[in-house]
């Protein structure tokens, strides 16, 4: 029988190191085989955890986040579009409004899309004027109606559809403007350039960006046949690269799917798991993947091990998965069971390219849910997307027809407490990552993924490595 250990298990054994600072060090890794992320971290596809709020900060901070599949398409695909928008070079179709739209219909617009601009268009869209909440601002909107408000066309700065964004942003410094649309010569919409977006990219010069300098997002499928409507409305959307999200991806079905979206679709990069196995990697590679998420059981909400009695204790784990993948070329991700920065770095040296969080991400002000209060402390809501709330509510959504007293949980419902905005949980855990790597001497995640040794330790060692014998403040 194999010795299967786990984050608490083992330390890395420092190394000498050249490194002077720890700015010195690049955390740049492979999110898949093709697409690079700065912070090796992903948001994880769960319904606390991730949707478009989140997803937006975490691709900002160079990471990444997965929307969630406990949703109808519609709406899943709603949040991919949310953070296709959020940030653009241009935006190619920016929402316009009919000239005669009601002022108290601009309002609920705005408010729908978080926007605070719109474009004005006759009968034949042709642009006519623009109006911003500032035009509204302070007026009865009684029986307004958008021409009655907006910034006619002869006051309009505009350019034309040839133009560089390097000039475009010229333009907008020099009159001093925040919104340049983009005409065709016919005057029809051709896009929108904002000072919005120009200081969104001073302000993250890290952030994870597609072609088209939008930010990046995935986003999750379950593994019913089903799925390729789902996956083809959000490729329609603009997602990056989807994931094949079952809790045992080691199946007949996952690579059956996964064959069938790769072929349907071979433009798209498809993550699949969860496997715990060298054997569960190697076939969903052969399938198809572009990346294998590892980890089947290690989850804070996870029951899976006690209710099942399967799982793989999750260094092991990675170490054993990331060989096969090593020399496949295709990159893991370590998910699930993540509660220190340390983890991180473990995870890392141990193979893995990057890391999904849980636990970690759902206290903090993106993820989805409202913060209650509980004995006068913040808290969150986060749950296992096998628990028994997750499958009441995703069948509220998805008319599944399960009967739900047959269902047999493998994940449960918690609090965790409140912590504030997502970036400054991610700016500690980088840290701790970057001191990681400064420890065992690697300036970039090649010099210490799968590279590194590691100490086995004891009860003894975890409780040496815990602030002891002292009382903190
Ligand atoms: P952490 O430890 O970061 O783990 O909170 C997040 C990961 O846990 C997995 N997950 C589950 N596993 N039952 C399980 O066995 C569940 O109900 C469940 N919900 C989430 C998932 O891989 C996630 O990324």
């Amino acid at each position: 029988m194999d010795l299967g250990l786990s984050y608490d298990d083992v330390l890395l054994v420092p190394k000498r190191s050249s490194i002077k600072s720890r700015k010195d060090v690049s955390t740049t890794s492979n999110l898949t085989k093709k697409i690079k992320i700065h912070v090796p971290i992903i948001s994880a596809n769960m319904d606390t955890v991730t949707e478009s709020e989140m997803a937006i900060s975490m691709a900002e901070l160079g990471g990444v986040g997965i929307i969630h599949r406990f949703n109808t398409i519609e709406e899943q695909v709603d949040e991919v579009k949310k953070v296709k928008r959020y940030r653009n070079a241009i935006i190619e179709n920016p929402l316009t409004v009919p000239i005669d739209l009601p002022i108290t219909d601009l309002i609920h617009l705005g408010a729908k899309h978080k926007f605070s601009s719109f474009l004005v268009v006759d009968f034949n869209k042709k642009l006519v004027g623009i109006v911003t909440s500032r035009d509204v601002r302070f007026k009865q909107p009684g029986s307004l109606i958008v021409r009655d408000v907006m910034t006619p066309k002869d006051k309009l700065i505009v350019g034309m559809s040839s133009v560089s964004v390097n000039k475009a942003k010229k333009v907008m410094v020099n009159h001093k403007i925040e919104k340049l649309p983009i005409i065709n010569d016919d005057w029809t919409v051709a896009g929108l350039i904002t000072s919005k977006d120009i200081f969104k990219k001073a302000l993250h010069p890290f952030s994870t960006l597609d072609s088209k300098e939008r930010l990046m997002v995935g986003a999750a499928i379950g593994v019913k046949l089903t799925e390729i409507k789902r996956a083809k409305e959000l490729i329609d959307a603009g997602v990056d690269f989807l994931v094949i999200d079952i809790a045992h991806g080691h199946s007949d079905h996952e690579i059956e799917l996964l064959k069938k979206i790769k072929k349907e679709f071979p433009k798209i990069e498809v993550i699949a798991g969860n496997v715990c196995t060298p054997e569960g990697t190697r076939d969903l590679i052969k399938a198809g993947a572009d990346c294998v998420k590892v980890g089947v059981g290690p989850g804070s909400t996870c029951v899976t091990r006690l209710v099942s009695g399967a799982g793989y204790p999750q260094i092991s784990a990675i170490i054993n998965c990331a060989k096969v993948a090593d020399k496949l070329n295709v990159p893991i991700i370590a998910d699930g069971g993540i509660k220190l920065s340390g983890d991180i770095t473990k995870a890392i040296a141990a193979g893995a390219s990057t890391v999904m969080l849980g636990s970690m991400l759902a206290g903090t002000e993106e993820a989805p849910g409202k913060t209650l209060i509980k004995n006068g402390k913040k808290i969150k809501i986060y749950r296992g997307m096998a628990s028994f709330g997750a499958k009441l509510g995703k069948d509220s959504k998805n008319s599944v027809e399960d009967n739900i007293s047959e269902y047999v949980p493998e994940g449960v419902e918690a609090t965790v407490p409140y912590k504030g905005n997502v970036e400054e949980i991610i700016h500690q855990l980088v840290g701790g990552l970057r001191s990681g790597m400064s420890y065992v001497g690697a300036k970039n995640i090649n010099e210490i993924r799968g590279k590194c040794e590691f100490v086995q330790i004891t009860a003894g060692g975890l409780r040496e490595s815990h602030p002891h014998d002292i009382n903190t403040v």
